[in-house]
């Protein structure tokens, strides 16, 4: 049976391309210049490249089998589907973050801009902190230098971004890597083909490939 993959576009594309074909699971990854549906030769798998907030969505609903995103992803929107396998690439940390030298005020309500509000809001929910968030789609480090908020939530990977606005980290909320998910029924009908693509992938991010 052949297995439907969702694949993330962007930061992780490459990666996640390299690993699949390393693993025998792809043949052929060549530019994939704009197209989107890409049939395997062996038509073992066909796999997708889309938006990597949208993996999750793909493969909650089965029209994916399985899907790489990012644990960030899935913690944020809690999909209903099986986490098989921590891939360990696309390492970064989910931090809060602020200008160097802010202090913070703890009896205040915190203004916290982020793209993750649900891990914001269940962050600051454990501490008993009152936030105001505010939801941003991307450069989220703009908010606290123009001073709409007083931190960030948000991913850190080599921290270039927040050295070169003049920002730091407060507190690491989680580690956060890429995760191999799968839609939950499929699991029960192509358990099989599954199985061997995870363990195709757990051998390599075991020997640390
Ligand atoms: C992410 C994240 C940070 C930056 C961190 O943004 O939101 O802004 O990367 O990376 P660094 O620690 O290596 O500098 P991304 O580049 O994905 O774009 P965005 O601002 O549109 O979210």
């Amino acid at each position: 049976m052949t297995v439907n993959i969702a694949l993330p576009k962007g930061r992780l594309a490459e990666k996640t391309l390299a690993l699949m074909k390393r693993a025998g699971i792809l043949q052929d990854v060549g530019d994939p210049g704009r197209k989107l549906v890409f049939e395997d030769e062996g038509g073992m798998v066909r796999y997708f490249l889309v938006k990597p907030w949208d993996v999750p969505v793909y493969v909650e609903r089965g029209v994916a089998d399985i899907g790489v995103a990012g644990k960030d992803i899935v913690t944020e929107n809690c999909p209903d589907v099986y986490e098989l396998l921590d891939l360990k690439m696309g390492k970064c940390r989910m931090c809060v973050c602020a200008k160097n030298g802010y202090v913070d005020r703890p009896g205040s309500k915190l203004r916290v801009a982020t793209k993750f509000v649900n891990t914001a809001k269940s962050y600051y929910s454990s501490l008993g902190r009152r936030i105001e968030v505010i939801k941003l789609n991307g450069s989220i480090e703009l908010a606290p230098l123009m001073n709409m908020s007083d931190v960030i939530v948000d991913l850190v990977e080599t921290g270039t971004t927040l050295k070169e606005n003049d920002m730091g980290v407060v507190n690491v909320i989680a580690e956060i890597s890429a995760r191999l998910i799968a839609n939950k029924t499929a699991y029960r009908f192509k358990r099989e083909e599954i199985d061997k693509i995870t363990s195709l992938l757990g051998a390599l991010v075991n020997e640390n490939i």
